[in-house]
């Protein structure tokens, strides 16, 4: 931590406040006792200048398009690992050596089922019930199944079992919702098939047309699931921190974090970015009219899939997603028209003042929908797969606030009333 201070002068008076130093150097001026010590507070809506937490997971460079976890550049665990080594990584902050890894992978398998009971819910949501909704409300009841979360001695609780549960849990769940959806018999959990190979058996897997899984689908899911393991304090990792912080359970927190990840400004966003290629495309690729009304402020319509709270330059997510959109499309033997309409419409995007000046670049969400596409994921369930994706690092987050004991508190931000003063109370008559 540094020694140096920032001053503050109001109403003639100076206050002198902390300065924190984080690994990597950035600064902030720690504000914590500036209500007590001054009467006032800071004023910053969309938290665009707030450090809610310090955190030991990801580090993030927005200027310069870096991402890291737990010290490891991205470019590098999304080329050589599985996802489930890089879910052991951000959850216990080193890779797991051999015996660590075989043991994660069995606790993948040993609960990768989930009580047939719950299975009955699927049956009682509508036939065009959204998988998000799904989701978070299946994941919110996993705590009425698996209580146990307290007692880390007990083999069949404590927080490392519930980790793993939810982990493995959260992926037969995502896959049920998709076949009661379309109508289709459950496809359980294969205690043969690694963690990508087992989702997707279970999401396409037909009785009398066995599914094939190819070895570059499941190395481009993987890839897609590293690519999204974390990214510090976003609105979704915020939300689990901010609702885990008032004490409730590991699922409920995760439960409104996938809610909070659906909306298409945050994760649906790869929803959005689909759909709005597939309205280019059927409107003969008129890039123009789309370019304009994203720029045009009295219309509510954006570019889905540019633009990022952090990233100013790149977003170095995207780089990789977009190699591999090539790749993966190459080896599937695949022409999508959309792959064209995302790479013209990212041209002229490029050459744009109104993007240049905003500093507005595709993100994570803009070429993923295209990789899930190619692997017959259909578009509906492309932010359920940022939320598989998301887990580790919601999880990791949560944990990591739980256990500093110093500094969590429950999240509880002030504002600036802005409404009436006390006026004398009406009694009806004179209303
Ligand atoms: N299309 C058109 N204009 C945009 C866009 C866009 N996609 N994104 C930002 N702008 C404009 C915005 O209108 C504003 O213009 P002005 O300064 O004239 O008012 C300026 O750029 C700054 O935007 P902002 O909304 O103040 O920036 P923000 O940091 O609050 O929002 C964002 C970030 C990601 C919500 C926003 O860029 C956006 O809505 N993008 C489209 C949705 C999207 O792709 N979301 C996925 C984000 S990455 C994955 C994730 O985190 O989940």
């Amino acid at each position: 931590m540094s020694q140096n201070f920032a001053q503050l002068c109001l109403d003639g008076q100076t206050y002198t406040l902390p300065i924190v130093e984080g690994t990597a150097g950035e600064k902030a001026i720690d504000i914590r006792n500036l209500l007590k010590e001054t009467g006032y507070i800071t004023l910053d809506s969309g938290y665009m200048n707030t450090g809610s937490c310090t955190s030991a997971i990801t580090y993030l460079d927005g200027a310069q398009g870096i991402l890291n976890y737990r010290g490891y550049a991205i470019e590098d665990l999304a080329e050589n690992c599985q996802f489930i080594e890089v879910a052991y990584l951000i959850l216990n902050g080193d890779l797991p050596n051999f015996g660590e890894l075989e043991q994660f992978k069995r606790d993948m398998k040993r609960f990768a089922l989930i009580h047939e009971d719950m299975i009955h819910f699927f049956d009682h949501f509508p036939p065009n019930a959204s998988p998000m909704s799904i989701l978070s409300t299946m994941v919110g009841s996993l705590h009425n199944y698996y209580p146990e979360m307290d007692d880390e001695e007990d083999p069949y609780g404590g927080i490392t079992v519930t980790t793993a549960r939810l982990l493995s849990k959260i992926r037969t769940i995502a896959a049920f919702s998709y076949k009661k959806s379309i109508g289709h018999p459950l496809v359980y959990p294969n205690a043969k098939l690694n963690y990508c190979q087992n989702f997707l058996n279970m999401m396409f897997d037909r009785p009398n047309m066995p599914y094939v899984i190819k070895p570059e689908v499941a190395s481009a899911l993987n890839k897609l699931l590293i690519l999204h393991a974390d990214h510090e304090q976003n609105c979704s990792t915020s939300t689990v921190r901010l609702v885990g912080s008032a004490g409730v359970n590991l699922y409920a927190s995760i439960s409104a974090g996938v809610n909070a990840l659906w909306g298409p400004l945050h994760g649906g966003a790869n929803q959005a970015v689909l759909e709005m290629l597939e309205l280019i495309y059927a409107d003969d690729c008129n890039y123009d009219k789309y370019i304009k009304k994203a720029k045009n402020k009295e219309d509510s319509f954006r570019l889905s899939g540019f633009g990022h709270r952090v990233y100013k330059t790149f977003d170095p997510r995207a780089r990789i997603i977009k190699k591999a959109c090539h790749e993966v499309l190459e080896t599937l033997d695949i022409q999508d028209p959309l792959l064209d309409v995302a790479l013209e419409l990212e041209r002229r995007v490029k050459n744009d003042d109104y993007f240049q000046t905003r500093n507005l670049y595709p993100n994570v969400d803009f070429y993923s929908g295209i990789i899930y596409r190619a692997i017959g994921i259909p578009t509906n369930m492309f932010t359920v797969m940022f939320a598989l994706g998301r887990l580790p690092g919601w999880i990791a987050q949560w944990r990591e606030m739980k256990e500093d004991k110093v500094n969590s508190r429950i999240g509880r931000p002030r504002q600036i009333y802005t409404g009436l003063t006390l006026r004398p109370f009406l009694p009806m008559h004179e209303r």
